[in-house]
């Protein structure tokens, strides 16, 4: 008899092995209340979505006054005022040269919209030859059978290595290898034969919270430009704030010609992906010819309920108190990083914005399935926190409406676990 002997197949979840899991009945800014009576600090915004807090007041107002007007019609043939305001919010604070936007439901189909976008540009001009992609090593794009082609290839991946579509991964540049992989990515966009480069800009997330400087990501993105090859930003993670300005890219001299968005859009609420593009990409399918259509729709696009969540939480995100949140979280991020840094059970501490990644020096390579991993998971949850180690990579990313007082009690229990994990590895 299987432990969780209920009818749910949970995702990213070893059924046979994985504890019951915890059972939450409600929820308020940054606080899970379990059904047992328990109460959890979300410290990783409930898979990065969850930006204004849970259940906030001003989201879930204008989700129930738009459930009484309009909750869903056919977003072909037909478009209603959520979706337009959403557009129009959107491009106002994307980088200025973003120009259409277009529906779809998560992170993983804006990132399908954009790749599928980018391949169909070139084939819609006639240049067939365009139909490589570009990617980093130790991405991670969704679960989906495109965003899993340009992601790095590993266990997540690995039972469907013979149907994912051949990619040219190469290594994030830094400091150090800015020449060799300037080098590789010339080498590649010289073959004529790239249609698009693909990237988590400034910190790639699922790969175990890696991140790399503006510096070096603008550097392949000026070749990029140079040659003609469209560059993706997947901001599903980083995007409405998490590096400290609405998008990644802003941290970017050089714009991506796609963008895509999903997570926080609507502040943790509903289900929304957006992939954005430039009025270059868009006008090589605006013609009278049928087959330069862009073919790809989801029943359940431009969703009024989601794009009323969204324009609220934009709205918010927008308030100089958010800006204001967002701005302590990262001060008291830098003032904890700097407190434990010198700790020799620590191999390196990353902060980007509002995102704080702790590298646990442990024997074991940094992976998905490290020891330390379960270990760290269970303490924390016995603190009252959740927090989901990637591996041996404990990394911090809440809701921008944390207090002081609950982010000093993520990072002493942070502090308080390292002796205990040493030890216990030891
Ligand atoms: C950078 C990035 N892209 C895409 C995705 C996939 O998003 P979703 O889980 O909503 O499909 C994720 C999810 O973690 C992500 O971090």
């Amino acid at each position: 008899m299987p432990k969780d002997d209920n009818a749910i197949w949970y995702p990213f979840t070893q059924m046979k092995t994985a504890g019951a899991p915890i059972h939450i009945e409600s929820a308020k800014n940054c606080t899970l209340f379990a059904a047992d009576g328990k109460e959890y600090i979300d410290a990783v915004s409930s898979w990065w979505v969850n930006i204004h807090g849970h259940t906030n007041s001003v989201i879930t107002k204008a989700i129930a006054a738009q459930a009484k007007k309009l909750e869903h019609v056919i977003f072909a043939g037909f478009t209603h005022t959520p979706a337009i305001d959403l557009s129009k919010n959107l491009l106002s604070i994307l980088p200025n040269h973003f120009n259409k936007i277009f529906f779809s439901d998560n992170g993983s189909t804006a990132v399908e919209v954009a790749l599928k976008m980018a391949l169909q540009f070139w084939h819609n001009q006639n240049i067939k030859t365009k139909t490589n992609i570009i990617a980093f090593e130790d991405a991670y794009h969704g679960d989906t059978f495109g965003a899993m082609s340009v992601a790095e290839r590993n266990v997540f991946n690995a039972a469907f290595s013979k149907q994912l579509f051949k990619v040219s991964h190469i290594p994030v540049p830094n400091e150090n290898n800015i020449d060799e992989v300037v080098k590789k990515f010339t080498a590649l966009v010289n073959k004529q034969n790239v249609a698009a480069f693909i990237f988590e800009p400034l910190v790639q997330g699922a790969g175990g919270m890696k991140m790399h400087s503006a510096k070096y990501l603008d550097i392949l993105l000026s070749v990029a430009a140079k040659n003609n090859i469209i560059c993706i930003a997947d901001e599903v993670m980083t995007g409405f704030g998490r590096t400290g300005k609405n998008f990644a890219s802003d941290h970017l001299k050089n714009k991506p010609d796609i963008i895509c968005l999903s997570k926080g859009i609507t502040g943790g609420f509903m289900p929304l992906g957006i992939t954005a593009c430039t009025k270059k990409i868009f006008n090589a399918f605006y013609a009278a010819d049928n087959t330069k259509t862009f073919y790809h729709g989801h029943s359940y696009t431009g969703n009024p309920l989601a794009c009323a969540a969204a324009n609220a939480s934009i709205g918010l995100l927008k308030t100089p108190k958010c800006t204001a949140q967002i701005a302590m979280i990262a001060e008291q991020h830098r003032f904890f990083a700097k407190n434990i840094s010198g700790n020799n059970f620590i191999k390196e501490v990353r902060q980007q914005g509002t995102i704080l990644a702790i590298e646990l020096n442990t024997k074991e390579n940094t992976s998905y399935f490290n020891a330390v991993r379960d270990l760290a998971y269970n303490y924390y949850l016995a603190q009252g926190i959740l927090l989901r180690p990637l591996g041996n990579v404990v990394y911090i990313m809440p809701p921008y409406c944390i207090t002081k007082k609950e982010l000093h009690k993520i990072y002493t229990a942070i502090a308080g676990s390292l002796p205990y994990l040493k030890n216990k590895l030891s």
